[in-house]
């Protein structure tokens, strides 16, 4: 049933090199890098190269933070880019252990502590060290075209954007890569052990954050749905005109508005930013009510990419063959899925079952 159901979407081959030769376990590393290039070309645009250094400086520190269960830290990072030096906060939250801790880096949409979208002493209980920063630090979402301001100015005239530029979510994906360039560096933190987190636009960026950066052992999509984890073809979901009338186009890189009305005729689909995680770690959310990020299509996508993980000796999600009802949670495979009742929002429900399944898979490491 599954499988006649993905066969409907007519989705391009995602293991079929660019030479139209089938993709082998030996030649997956070029084909990831043809699908990448891809990705960038006509969706999120091009991720400028990581900067040298990544200089960090600790603003505030509480070692007796969440009833003395956590160190907390307010930091403040700082690079050189093409057009002079930029800087953004974030914020880290590690539990007292006299092991390193597995690491969770969270693109929020608030500095707010604490946030109805982060449950941050039950990270903490879990045994997870949780750094977030708010993504309106890094780039304004303005919703406007207006590229003048924030990170995406330091690297490109805004007035002249061609037609591959970054988007937003390239830049608040690169964002978050900075933020591991510093974690990377503190003897608290398990380096084999890290995922990236978001919800909604910023699962969008979360997905593309992994799927560039191989550091990241695991990523959180909490209803990520266009661009996100849905497939976009033959879907139900948003569609690219929602986010030309929101002003919301501006995530993508110019090219991804030619696509009006042509969702059918992109030359990828949201499996292809799933295998680029391959064969890492991901954990797919959905809520029942959220028609716009088309839950079917989230999990439809989860199983396309599964073909790249099997190649890989894998398993992928693990599903019986059906679409799962509300209250479903699939976490056998290296592809972790759930369905929550209810609608758009990253709540507790949703983070008790990443944290279920990070501890279920990390501790196979
Ligand atoms: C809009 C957008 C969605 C997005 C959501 C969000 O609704 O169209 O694609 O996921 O905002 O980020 O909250």
């Amino acid at each position: 049933m599954l499988q006649q159901a993905l066969a409907e979407r007519l989705l391009p081959p995602l293991l079929i090199m660019n030479d139209r030769q089938p993709c082998t376990r030996d030649s997956w590393p070029k084909r990831r890098q043809e699908l990448l290039r891809r990705l960038e070309t006509h969706i999120y645009g091009v991720t400028p190269p990581a900067p040298d250094d990544v200089e960090s400086q600790l603003l505030r520190q509480d070692d007796h933070d969440l009833a003395d269960k956590a160190i907390t830290r307010q930091i403040l990072l700082r690079f050189a880019t093409p057009r002079g030096g930029f800087s953004f906060p974030y914020h880290l939250f590690l539990p007292k252990s006299d092991r390193p801790s597995p690491l969770i880096v969270h693109i929020a949409f608030r500095p707010s502590i604490p946030d109805r979208y982060m449950p941050v002493e039950e990270i903490i209980d879990n045994g997870f060290a949780l750094a977030f920063f708010d993504y309106q630090d890094v780039a304004p979402d303005l919703h406007n075209g207006d590229f003048s301001q924030g990170l995406g100015a330091c690297y490109l005239d805004a007035a002249a954007r061609p037609d591959n530029a970054w988007g937003r979510i390239g830049q608040w994906a690169f964002a978050a890569s900075r933020v591991l360039d510093d974690l990377l560096t503190m003897p608290e933190i398990d380096r084999s052990r890290v995922s990236v987190a978001g919800h909604s636009r910023l699962g969008k960026t979360a997905l593309w954050c992994a799927a560039q950066d191989e550091r990241f052992s695991s990523v959180i999509a909490n209803n990520s749905g266009f661009a996100g984890a849905a497939l976009a073809s033959r879907g139900h979901g948003e569609k690219v005109s929602d986010f030309i009338r929101c002003g919301s186009s501006d995530w993508f890189c110019p090219r991804f508005t030619s696509y009006l009305g042509r969702e059918n005729e992109l030359p990828f689909d949201q499996h292809d930013v799933l295998a680029l995680i391959a064969p890492r770690r991901i954990c797919v959310g959905s809520a029942a009510l959220d028609v716009g990020a088309d839950p079917p299509s989230e999990f439809l996508s989860c199983l396309a990419a599964s073909d790249v993980y099997r190649l890989l000796g894998r398993s992928g999600l693990i599903t019986p063959d059906r679409f799962p009802e509300p209250g479903t949670v699939l976490h056998e495979g290296e592809i972790g899925y759930h369905l929550r009742p209810g609608s758009h929002y990253f709540s507790r429900t949703d983070w008790l079952a990443y944290l279920a399944y990070l501890r279920r898979h990390e501790h196979k490491n």
